[in-house]
Parts: structure tokens; C-alpha cells; sequence
């Protein structure tokens, strides 16, 4: 019998326990095996038909999620705001019935609205994966970022995990803080204070503003993004400054006398919070991480098909 994780959904990671994170990282070892071999695809979500839904643009998280469910041959349907009945005033619940009347099980989607995927697990009997609610919560972004770190690095309590960049604006940084300190580490976050939001301290989580001093506490360090499309006022003068003062770059990791793992969920944008020396470093796991996260995805597929 397959073991089952704590819930039908994953809304977001606050909403797992240690145990169901366990689960899915063992769970996505397996699957991390069978997407590497010559016959890449299992039968386990035959019958199983998902709904990607999504409402902002993505690259990887929306073809990541297309693959797992492929890998695992389920029956895949797409959907994107952009060109849907969305435009001509329809609901989100209207739009999410409408498509669940053709017979769908689970639904995947990425939404802007933070709460967006509560609100549909109230209405709906399909199971829900949020890929990104706004500014709240990307759990499988930090499940694939922490299943990457534990790969690199081996059991994480204790690990120094810095979070640096836009983390006013970052589901990835508050769903990596939740995932982070549910297996044990610590974690810390570096950016101007303009955009560390004011309760990081009742999160438990550390703050350090000088990047250099940042960088030789952690053993990892999580880059993100400045979410520039999220933000109508200025959070500091210029993306010249910003890079100046918080960006990522090899002189920086060359004054460490220490190893150091880097990682970034992406989209990069290369020469503001990481310069490409680093990006494409050997110190980057970046490309792992992506590629991690179809496996990840599997897992809470399959694990969530288990449940119904
Ligand atoms: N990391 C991530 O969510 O990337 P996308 O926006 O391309 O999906």
C-alpha cells in the first residue's frame, strides 16, 4: 500500500508536516531514477486525468508539471488566462467548474492571488497543487530547492541557508523559510531593508543586510529574483545600485575561504542579483534544481493520487 501524505491538497508547505516533506523526497529518489532511464514513463496515474491552470506566466514550473504528469501517464490539460474566457469577465470558480465538469482530478494552478487555491479547496472536490499564489506560497518550488540541498549537502538540520534578494515579493523565500526550518536548519535572509518584510523575526528567521558578511555565514546561498513586475514604487535607486550592493557575483565568492553552494529558482536576470561567472559556476546547482523538479513533482502527484 502506498504511504500517504498528512493531506488531499498541497496548498502550501505550512499546511505539511516533516513527515509528508520525508515522504515526497523519498518518494521523488525513486522517481528521480526512472526519469533517468531509457523508458522514462510508469503507468501509476493511468486514468488520472490534471489541469494545469494558469493565471501569470511561467517557464519552468508549468513544464515541469506537464512532465511529471507525463512521466506518470496521466491525461494532461492546459490552460492559460491569457487566452481563455477569463478575458470576457468569467470567475475563477466558474472557470475552475466549468473545466472540472469534463471529468478532471486534480488541479494544478498558478494564480495571483494569494489564498486563491484555499478559496478553490473549499469549493471543489479535486485535489489542488498550488505552482505559485501571488506573493504567499510556491511549496513545490521549495520542496525541489530543499530535495537539491539535501542531495548536495546530506541531512539539513543544522545547515545555514541564506535566502537572498526580493523577499517582500517572493512566495519562493516564505515557502523555502517554512520547508528550511521544518527539516532542521537555519535560515537567514539578505536584501535591502526595503524589501525584508517587517515579520521576518516572528518567522525565526535571521537578518543580515551586508551581503559579504551574509555569504561567509551560510553553507547554502538561495539567490531570488527583484520581482520588478510586483513592485509600483521604488524599493531602492537603481537595478545598478542593487547589483552593487546585494548582487552575487565571483569576486565576492572568491574572498570566501570556503565552499559554497549556489542556488537560484529562476528566471535569472543575469548582472542584477548574480552575475553569470556565478551562475554557470560549479558552485551553481541551478540547473539541478530544475532538473529535480520534475521528479519532485511526480512524488506529490502520485502521493496526492494516492489519497483519492
Ligand atoms: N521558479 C519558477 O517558478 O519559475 P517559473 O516562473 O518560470 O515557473
Amino acid at each position: 500500500m502506498v504511504q500517504q501524505l498528512s493531506t488531499r491538497h498541497v496548498l502550501g508547505i505550512k499546511y505539511l508536516t516533516p513527515g509528508d516533506i520525508r515522504l515526497i523526497f523519498e518518494t521523488a529518489k525513486t522517481f528521480k531514477e526512472v526519469i533517468n532511464r531509457p523508458i522514462k514513463k510508469v503507468p501509476s496515474l493511468r486514468d488520472i486525468t490534471v489541469a494545469n491552470l494558469f493565471f501569470e506566466n511561467s517557464t519552468r514550473t508549468r513544464i515541469s508539471f506537464e512532465l511529471a504528469e507525463k512521466r506518470l501517464s496521466a491525461d494532461v490539460v492546459n490552460f492559460s488566462a491569457s487566452t481563455s474566457s477569463v478575458k470576457k469577465g468569467e470567475t475563477l470558480l466558474d472557470t475552475v467548474n466549468n473545466i472540472l465538469s469534463m471529468k478532471v482530478d486534480m488541479v494544478v494552478m498558478r494564480h495571483p492571488a494569494p489564498g486563491a487555491h484555499h478559496f478553490l479547496s473549499q469549493h471543489i472536490d479535486a485535489n489542488i497543487i498550488n505552482a505559485g499564489d501571488g506573493t504567499h506560497e510556491h511549496p513545490t518550488q521549495a520542496l525541489l530547492d530543499a530535495f537539491s540541498m539535501e542531495e548536495k549537502l546530506g541531512d539539513l538540520s543544522g545547515k545555514k541557508v541564506l535566502i537572498c534578494g526580493d523577499i517582500l515579493h517572493s512566495r519562493v523565500a516564505l515557502s523555502n523559510v517554512f520547508c528550511l526550518q521544518k527539516l532542521g536548519a537555519e535560515v537567514k535572509v539578505c536584501g535591502p531593508p526595503t524589501l525584508i518584510p517587517k515579520y521576518i523575526d516572528q518567522l525565526g528567521v535571521g537578518v543580515e543586510y551586508n551581503i559579504e558578511k551574509a555569504l561567509a555565514w551560510c553553507d547554502v546561498a538561495n539567490i531570488l529574483r527583484i520581482q520588478l513586475e510586483r513592485q509600483d514604487i521604488k524599493f531602492f535607486p537603481s537595478l545598478r545600485e542593487y547589483a552593487q550592493y546585494f548582487g552575487v557575483n565571483k569576486a565576492l565568492l572568491d574572498r570566501l575561504d570556503k565552499e559554497i553552494v549556489i542556488m537560484h529558482p529562476g528566471p535569472i536576470n543575469r548582472g542584477v542579483e548574480i552575475t553569470s561567472d556565478v551562475a554557470d559556476s560549479n558552485h551553481s546547482i541551478i540547473l539541478q534544481q530544475v532538473e529535480n523538479g520534475v521528479a519532485v513533482r511526480m512524488a506529490v502527484l502520485y502521493l496526492l493520487a494516492a489519497s483519492r
